[in-house]
């Protein structure tokens, strides 16, 4: 399978392309295809020195939209604020079948510690804005949000956490299931359809501030 990582050269991009490296081919996406390309050489080397010989996906890179007209999963790894610009680009270069994954998380931080940007500000979750600019609405799956970047990108330990995953296709929530569960330690819970995607949105700013405050270290969630 094609994995395509919009916004790829950040953080939670290297987690996800050293993770799914193993079996499938993730193409690292940026604004800069230069950068695109350099940032996945970097990942090949490390998902090689993981996996060694039983490494049978590849990272490579490309600019975001060219990495969207090939992908058969889409994942957005860009902030809540860039979601409506880049989801417009790309609506037009997603091949009709591709499934789309949010794992953004609407969150800053004020005085009072992390908070959610959808209540704070009245404005809507990350998972509507992406269903909005990027219909039909059943490709689209919101998941990973409370997974820490720091364990999803430490390949030699296994995640150990749980994931919410929202959305409205049962057949194309399967298919992010079974990516979810090739990263090891890593347990996907079914939440409902996508419109309760905020549910798991805001699990994040709570478990930040609860880690900050109580000296936690890459905090994650499970239910038990
Ligand atoms: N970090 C975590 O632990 C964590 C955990 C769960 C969920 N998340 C969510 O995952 C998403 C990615 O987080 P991250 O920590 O990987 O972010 P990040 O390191 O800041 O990377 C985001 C990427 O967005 C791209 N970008 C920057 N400005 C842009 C713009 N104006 N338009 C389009 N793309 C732009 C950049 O790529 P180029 O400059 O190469 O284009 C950058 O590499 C966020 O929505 C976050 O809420 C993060």
């Amino acid at each position: 399978m094609k994995v395509g990582l919009i916004g790829g050269t950040g953080g939670m991009g290297e987690g996800f392309a050293l993770r799914w490296s193993s079996k499938h081919d993730v193409i690292v996406g940026s604004r800069d295809v230069q950068k695109a390309k350099e940032v996945a050489i970097t990942y090949m080397r490390i998902a090689k020195q993981s996996y060694g010989d039983s490494m049978r996906g590849s990272i490579t890179g490309d600019e975001n939209l060219a990495v969207a007209r090939s992908s058969d999963v889409l994942l957005l790894s860009i902030h809540y604020e860039h979601i409506a610009e880049m989801c417009i680009q790309l609506s037009k270069q997603l091949r009709d079948e591709c499934v789309v994954i949010s794992p953004i998380v609407p969150m800053t931080k004020t005085g009072a510690g992390f908070i959610y940007i959808p209540l704070e500000q009245a404005k809507k979750p990350a998972a509507e804005i992406v269903a909005d600019n990027l219909p039909p609405r059943s490709r689209i799956v919101s998941a990973f949000h409370t997974i820490s970047e720091a364990r999803l990108k430490n390949m030699r330990e296994s995640v150990e956490s749980d994931t919410f995953v929202c959305g409205d296709d049962r057949n194309i929530v399967a298919t992010v299931n079974s990516l979810i569960s090739e990263i090891a330690g890593l347990r996907h819970i079914y939440l409902g359809p996508l419109s309760l995607a905020y549910q798991a949105e805001i699990l994040t700013p709570m478990l930040l501030n609860s880690a900050h405050r109580n000296k936690i270290k890459d905090p994650g969630v499970r239910i038990v």
